[in-house]
């Protein structure tokens, strides 16, 4: 568990969370993946939890969802190096089939397990905003009731007095059943990246 935020770099904390037992993810996955980006990031994207290629390198978003984001940040016009990204939860959680590992859903209790961090690493880099990716994420900050197909790309008052919002998930848009809807989602998802790059200009004009 993180101690205390204040005083707590990122490097600290990725060093302390390395040997987190708080779940039974830590048992399974190869390494826990916490976020990267520069600790004064105005921006933080968080995702559901690392997939297979994260697991392995232990960093996160460098699988194909993470190539599409990218993408979809370069179309946005953010560079992904001045943002801040991070996972809801920091261990991989999968089933295996054959040589495959099948990401698997973290449960309430996994979620509530990892929280602690992802509330330590809002705490240090202090973003102006906040963008949830997928449900999950979502749900960490703002309650198992949020719905994402209610309130996509709403603010909300999020933690340490940064502004929240919510959009689909990478995957989402890699899994969508063909060219015409991933393409329609793309163009989405850049808006709401792009919204969210808007708004940190807002805040960050407003002091
Ligand atoms: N999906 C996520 O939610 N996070 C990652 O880091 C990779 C894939």
């Amino acid at each position: 568990m993180p101690a205390e935020a204040h005083g707590h770099s990122i490097t600290a904390l990725r060093k302390e969370a390395r040997s987190c037992t708080a779940c039974d993810l830590y048992k399974d996955a190869t390494q826990t993946v916490f976020g990267e980006g520069p600790p004064g990031a105005h921006l933080i994207l968080i995702g559901e939890q690392p997939g297979d290629k994260e697991d392995i390198e232990g960093a996160p978003f460098v699988g194909p969802a993470g190539a599409l984001l990218d993408r979809a940040l370069d179309e946005a016009g953010i560079d992904r190096n001045d943002v801040y990204v991070t996972n809801a939860v920091k261990h991989f959680k999968f089933i295996r089939k054959g040589k495959r590992r099948i990401h698997q859903k973290p449960n309430a209790e996994q979620m509530k397990a990892c929280r602690p961090w992802l509330d330590a690493e809002i705490a240090v880099v202090k973003p102006k905003v906040i963008v949830c990716m997928g449900a999950t994420a979502a749900q960490q900050l703002l309650g198992r009731t949020f719905r994402l197909t209610q309130h996509r790309g709403e603010f909300f008052a999020g933690p340490n007095a940064a502004t929240l919002t919510a959009t689909i998930h990478p995957s989402a848009i890699l899994r969508a059943p063909d060219d015409e809807s991933r393409h329609r989602e793309m163009k989405q998802f850049v808006k709401d990246l792009k919204l969210a790059g808007r708004k940190v200009t807002t805040l960050r004009k407003s002091g």
